[in-house]
């Protein structure tokens, strides 16, 4: 037996918008994405919102429910009190296209800007070999779905768009640390290529990607701390990161 619940809805442009009220139905087991669906059928039929896997996996439903960045799809409505008035907005890290869909292209840059891994160059395809343990280091990272609400929330881009250039985010943050993890990645310093190229420097630990993570990866301390310490502690010497490689391999 469904029921009545309040919604406010963002809806607008790049050129601006603003909060839309509504009383749309809802029934038992459904989440966030189900209510938002519903009222694209009943009573805005166009209010954008991007979604696909509907499971947690695809990273595409990212948006912020009551302020905090949450998967519209993994968000249960029975979390809320029934005479809550749920908030759903955009991401607002990033520029909104329409309604709840942003641009976030600003991270698809970042990815761009990493040196790809690349192995050593005496290695031939199928010479590859890597130890259990070296696979299993890396493996919470390599959970990420790229949802990008650690980027989202980070208060170091998420008020200050002048960071942008100089800061990769907490996402890409795991990605240089899953690669300096990774025992066959040879060719690029990636502790030095954080500090000098990801603005590791600019993360102040306040650990608010972790608390909304969705893979519950824990980005600070598994990933930036490390790599910040490592930083620090070498002050970049390449004979010790080379040391380092040629050991664990
Ligand atoms: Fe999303 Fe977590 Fe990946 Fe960040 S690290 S993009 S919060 S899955
Ligand atoms: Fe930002 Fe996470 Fe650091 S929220 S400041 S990257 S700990
Ligand atoms: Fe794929 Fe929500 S629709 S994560």
């Amino acid at each position: 037996m469904g029921r009545d619940a309040h919604f406010r809805v963002w809806r607008g442009d790049a050129a601006g918008g603003d909060l839309q009220d509504y009383t749309v139905e809802v029934n038992e087991g459904e989440v966030v994405l189900d209510i938002i669906h519903r009222l694209q059928a009943t009573q805005a039929g166009d209010l954008a919102v991007r979604w696909n896997c509907k499971a947690g996996k695809c990273g595409s439903c990212s948006a912020e429910i009551n302020g905090r960045p949450r998967l519209l799809c993994m968000t249960r409505m029975s979390i809320f009190d029934p005479d809550e008035t749920i908030t759903v907005t955009p991401m607002r890290a990033f520029p909104v296209i329409r309604d709840l869909v942003t641009d976030v292209s600003f991270n698809y840059r970042k990815a761009r800007q990493i040196p790809a891994f690349a192995p050593p160059p005496d290695l031939a395809p199928g010479e590859y070999r890597m130890q259990q343990v070296d696979v299993e280091r890396s493996q919470e990272f390599r959970k990420c779905i790229e949802c990008f609400l650690c980027q989202n929330v980070c208060h170091v881009v998420r008020d200050h768009e002048e960071n942008k250039p100089a800061f990769a985010g907490p996402r890409f943050l795991i990605r240089a640390a899953e690669l300096d993890m990774h025992p066959l990645d040879a060719r690029t310093d990636r502790r030095e290529f954080a500090r000098e190229h990801q603005g590791i420097g600019l993360c102040n630990i306040t650990k608010c990607c972790t608390e909304v993570c969705p893979e519950h990866i824990k980005i600070t301390d598994n990933a930036i701390i490390p790599m910040k310490e490592r930083v620090v502690d070498r002050s970049y010497d390449p004979l010790v990161w080379l040391g380092n490689k040629l050991f664990r391999r």
